[in-house]
């Protein structure tokens, strides 16, 4: 279990009241006078997210009261622990099993710290006592799934190249009994994965294609595709420094899957589970793939490239093709593929892509069900022709720039020809603003509701 739970065991656990603005006058009433006293002289109401230490008469703490506000933030708990200071807390209020997984969901996301390249914290983090009705297994491989997706994302480019990326995959095949392939630079030639080697060759760090493999064979199929850009400079292309600042994210896709098959293997799930990683560098340099050149794809069509910054399409439009030849029962890809996805939902909302309305309707109600955003987007067949190219197949960018993530993800589905169920992420993989319990840096999106999904199903 997650080290920010602490053993049922603990006697000495600071009780936490967890109080609605509408429960408010029921709390207060039941509490002793000093302590409804200290509430309103503090003008503790129950507002969403406040914290409010509630003293001994010697003068220590002997009991937290939170604020829920009007009760409909499922993971506000997430707030919580960065406000406490170490030691063993307990909730005291009654929550229904629902409520109280999401209290210790929230409590454990809210833990989290990105310390790789800073000292050690001087204080241990506040922990939980599980509350009762609570599946602790499960809400801690949540945690450490997503966890893994955060760690991987924050990590620097210059320590988390293709070569690191594959280590990780690799510790997780290690930890879960999967086997694991790669394919190295000019091996993705001789194994025909042309776009792929095109986009990765200019780095020193070479390309490579991950491809994992956990469970029973003959379990139904379920595939991950993660766009693995470990740093995003455009190419010739070039970004601008603005929009390069953030680009070692570029590998969120990857780190997403990577998470989400975390769960899957730590759960046991019966699948088939295949995890498929196309990773590069989109780098400058005399070798570079270059605006205009037509290149022949895994699938046989010919790409133009309109512009090399369109890079992790041409990715992933071999590692679906490859994906694809396997007809799998589930075909997930995720990646951080368009700005134009952020400027229609904003950062918190990653649009997804199928044409499948009974899986749509699934994703939307595990989304609701685990509080984790997502909307559907659609796959709007008359901009298809946008993406033709005079002279190959089909372009990697369309001329206009209008309903960018809609065309990226219309030129995916070019290389999806037989599976029925797809959807295709396009995730921002980032907090671009801190939030209590949120802090700065990598994010895990729509893999708790897809692993949710999955659990119930199989
Ligand atoms: N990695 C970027 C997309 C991106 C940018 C995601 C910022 C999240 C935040 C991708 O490779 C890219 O550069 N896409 C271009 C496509 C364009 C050239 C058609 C974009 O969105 O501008
Ligand atoms: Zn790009
Ligand atoms: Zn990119």
């Amino acid at each position: 279990m997650l080290s920010v739970f602490a053993s049922s065991e603990e006697s000495l656990a600071i009780p936490i009241w967890a109080v609605s603005r509408v429960g408010l006058d029921d709390w207060l009433a039941a509490q002793p006078a000093a302590v409804s006293t200290w509430a309103r002289a503090n003008e503790f109401k129950g507002q969403a997210g406040r914290v409010l230490n509630i003293p001994s008469p010697e003068g220590v703490v002997a009991a937290v009261a939170f604020g829920l506000g009007d009760g409909d933030e499922a993971l506000i708990w997430r707030a919580l622990p960065d406000s406490l200071a170490t030691g063993a807390y307990r909730i005291a209020s009654h929550l229904d099993a629902e409520n109280a997984n999401r209290a210790a969901l929230g409590w454990a996301l809210g833990s989290y710290r990105y310390r790789r390249y800073t000292k050690p914290a001087k204080d241990a983090p506040p922990r939980l006592v599980m509350p009762e009705g609570v599946d602790a297994d499960d809400i801690s491989r949540i945690a450490e799934g997503i966890f893994l997706a955060r760690d991987l994302i924050n990590t620097p480019s210059n320590d988390m190249g293709p070569q690191e990326l594959t280590d990780a995959a690799q510790a997780l095949a290690v930890k879960f009994g999967a086997s694991l392939s790669a394919l190295i630079g000019d091996e993705l030639l001789v194994h025909n994965y042309p776009l792929m080697h095109a986009v990765g060759r200019a780095s020193p760090r070479a390309p490579r294609l991950i491809d994992l493999r956990w469970g029973d064979v003959n379990a139904p199929k379920v595939t991950l595709v993660g766009k693995g850009v470990v740093f995003d400079s455009g190419g010739l292309d070039l970004k601008p420094s603005a929009s390069m600042l953030l680009m070692k994210k570029d590998m969120g896709g990857a780190a997403n899957v990577l998470g989400l098959a975390y769960m899957i293997m730590d759960a046991g799930l019966r699948v088939r589970l295949r995890v498929l990683i196309p990773t590069a560098e989109n780098s400058v340099s005399g070798d570079s793939f270059r605006p205009g050149d037509i290149l022949t794809s895994r699938r046989g069509l010919t790409v133009e490239i309109g512009n090399t910054d369109a890079e992790g399409r041409l990715l992933l439009a071999d590692a679906l093709t490859e994906a694809d030849t396997e007809q799998p029962e589930l075909l997930i890809d995720m990646a951080t593929l368009t700005g134009a996805a952020r400027t229609a939902l904003g950062p918190e909302i990653p649009p997804f892509f199928t044409s499948d309305d009974g899986l749509a309707e699934r994703l939307k109600n595990y989304s609701e069900t685990q509080a984790d955003p997502m909307w559907r987007m659609p796959l709007w067949k008359p901009y298809d022709k946008d993406l033709d190219s005079k002279i190959a197949d089909v372009n990697n960018v369309t001329s206009g720039g209008m309903a960018g993530a809609i065309t990226a993800a219309l030129f995916l589905q070019r290389f999806v020809t037989s599976t029925k169920n797809w959807a295709h992420f396009d995730i921002y993989a980032w907090n671009a603003k801190s939030s209590a319990g949120q802090p700065v840096g990598g994010e895990a999106q729509a893999i708790r509701a897809i692993y949710a999904l999955l659990r119930d199903h199989y």
